[in-house]
């Protein structure tokens, strides 16, 4: 009898660790599916900018492109030494990300143009890599952070504001490119939630009412 407890017993703890250990693993894959899916919401909503260009309709940015003659010259020298290569477009679309800072549809279509690609296959490689952007940076970056600890915490009111005070979504940058906006996963600083960065300075425990301070200070700083 003795033995046939201890066994019961022993099956029952077993028992009892596998469904506490099933339930826990449940409970993470549901926040990593939480969190993939509302940044997909997220990089949906930037999609608002498109635009017809070369007969495609791009996202992209609509403040004009300013890049200058001596980037043109560089970039087509660029182009001219490396289509001759084996697997050009990547190289060549990393240069241009680096010298105009992002890629307007017009390096695009100089990259299309030299490389004798269409635009599309610029474009999706451009969309599909995220090491490429589409829109220029501002020169005060925000990073408005909605990893899980953040977005409990109510980081999501916080990114509404930022949305509403800029007029702009995740990804893209004012008209006089003084703000540029980015919704991220978690910066490392969940004690401080939520969180807010600019060029990298860490503000915790933002509130709608507290970034819109934050944004009048920067403004006011370029006003002197
Ligand atoms: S979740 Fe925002 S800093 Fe970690």
């Amino acid at each position: 009898m003795y033995p046939a407890v201890k066994l019961t017993g022993f099956a029952f703890f077993w028992y009892n660790y596998f469904v506490v250990c099933v339930v826990l693993a449940i409970d993470e894959f549901v926040r990593d599916i939480a969190e993939t899916a509302q940044f997909v919401c997220v990089c949906f909503q930037s999609a608002h900018t498109q635009t017809i260009f070369g007969g495609l309709v791009m996202k992209g940015s609509t403040i004009p492109f300013d890049g200058t003659p001596e980037q043109e010259k560089q970039l087509r020298e660029k182009l001219s030494e490396l289509k001759t290569k084996e697997g050009a477009l990547m190289p060549a679309m990393q240069f241009a990300q680096e010298l105009y800072g992002y890629l307007p549809f017009e390096v695009q279509q100089i990259i299309a143009e030299e490389l004798n690609v269409t635009l599309a296959d610029v474009y999706g490689v451009a969309t599909f890599y995220s090491q490429f952007s589409l829109y220029p940076k501002g020169k005060y970056q925000i990073g408005i952070c909605l990893g899980t600890a953040c977005y409990v915490n109510g980081s999501q009111a916080v990114y509404e504001k930022l949305q509403q005070l800029l007029g702009i979504h995740s990804g893209e940058c004012t008209e006089d490119r003084l703000f540029g906006l980015d919704a991220t996963r978690c910066v490392g600083c969940c004690g401080m939630a939520p969180v807010m960065t600019v060029n990298g300075d860490v503000y915790g425990k933002v509130t709608p009412d507290s970034v819109e301070k934050i944004l009048a200070a920067y403004s006011s700083k370029e006003a002197r």
